[in-house]
Order: C-alpha cells, then structure tokens, then sequence
C-alpha cells in the first residue's frame, strides 16, 4: 500500500504486467504499420513511461513529438475544459499516433483529436494504456487500449494524483470508491 496526499491506494497493475501489456501493443502497432512511417503523439507529462516503453518495441521508422492536454487540475475528476499546448511538426499527410496513458471520460482524447484532424493526417490513431471505457462521456475511438479499468482513480506509471505518484514503477488504485 503508498499513501499520498492523505489517500491511500493498494498495488493493482505489477510492472512485469505492465510489460507484458506494452510488448502486444508494440506488435499490434509493429503489424498495422509494418512498413510506414509513424508520427508518435506523446501527451505529457502522463504518457512519458507508456512511451519510452513502447517505442523502444516499435520496428517502423518513426519521429515523435510531445504535446500536453490538460484537463483535470489537481482534482480526480474531468473538468470537460481541455487545453493543448506543446511543438509538433505538420501532420498534413502524415501517419499520427496518440500515446496517451489513461482515458476517462475520453473529453480530453476527443479535443485533441478533433483539432489534430484539421490538418488533414493520412491517419490517425489513439493508443491508450488504460482505459476507464465505463466513464465515457464521449464517443471517441481508441484502437489500441492495453487495459480496461473499472472507474476509480489510479496512480503510478506516469500517472499522478496532484503531481504526485508518477515515478512509481507498478500502478496504484484508490482504497475508497471516490472516482
Ligand atoms: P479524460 O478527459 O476524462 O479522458 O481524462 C484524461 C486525463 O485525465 C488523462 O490523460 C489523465 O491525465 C487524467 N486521468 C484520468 N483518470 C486518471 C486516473 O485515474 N489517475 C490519474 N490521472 C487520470
Ligand atoms: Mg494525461
């Protein structure tokens, strides 16, 4: 069990899964786009271990870039009030892929993708570590997803609580039934 800012949360995904999870992402990518070039979409700071994981698996010749989208402050729930800043370069024509480490009620994903697709990409595509697909508030799709979780606040793995909690190498999951 950790405990951080007062709520404590027990042990739910281990590393070895996490690992587990990445490398059949990476050979689902690895077959889609055997001899493509991919234009990786990493939204920070979340999505910073999901990346470096899975990239190192990915064979097809690819560049990434980072981008933020915020939407949740330091509360545990979506504000719907979505933000994105960050350098990429012109996707116009190019192959994109969100990485995105968790998506909640997909309002977040569902913003960038719709502002990504005006720049007319020759794809696009949203990769999602954990999926809480239960809380959707918005009909986004996520083709690649390496885990459903049920709806309630995880940690760990990139993921934090108020800053908090990101550098915990397995994922962490909310004692209470706070969502
Ligand atoms: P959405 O817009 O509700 O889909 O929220 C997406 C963003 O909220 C994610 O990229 C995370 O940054 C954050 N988020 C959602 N659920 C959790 C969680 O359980 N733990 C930590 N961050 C979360
Ligand atoms: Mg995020």
């Amino acid at each position: 069990m950790i405990n951080i800012n007062g709520k404590e949360f027990n042990k739910f995904i281990d590393k070895e899964e996490i690992e587990k999870v990445i490398r059949s992402l990476a050979e689902r990518i690895n077959l889609d786009y055997a001899s493509k070039s991919i234009l990786f979409l990493v939204v920070l700071k979340g999505s910073l271990f999901v990346a470096a994981d899975l990239l190192r698996h990915i064979k097809s010749d690819s560049e990434i870039a980072f981008i933020s989208a915020k939407s949740y402050g330091n509360e545990m729930q979506s504000s719907g009030n979505v933000a994105i800043t960050g350098d990429y370069p012109n996707i116009e024509g190019r192959h994109v892929i969100i990485i995105e480490d968790i998506v909640d009620t997909g309002l977040t994903l569902h913003s960038l993708i719709k502002k990504l697709l005006e720049s007319k990409p020759a794809s696009l595509e949203a990769l999602a570590f954990l999926s809480k697909t239960e809380m959707r508030k918005t009909d986004v799709n996520v083709k690649y997803i390496g885990i459903e979780i049920p709806p309630a606040f995880v940690v760990g793995y990139g993921l934090d609580f108020a800053e908090k909690g990101r550098c915990y190498p397995d994922i962490y999951i909310i004692k209470s039934l706070l969502k």
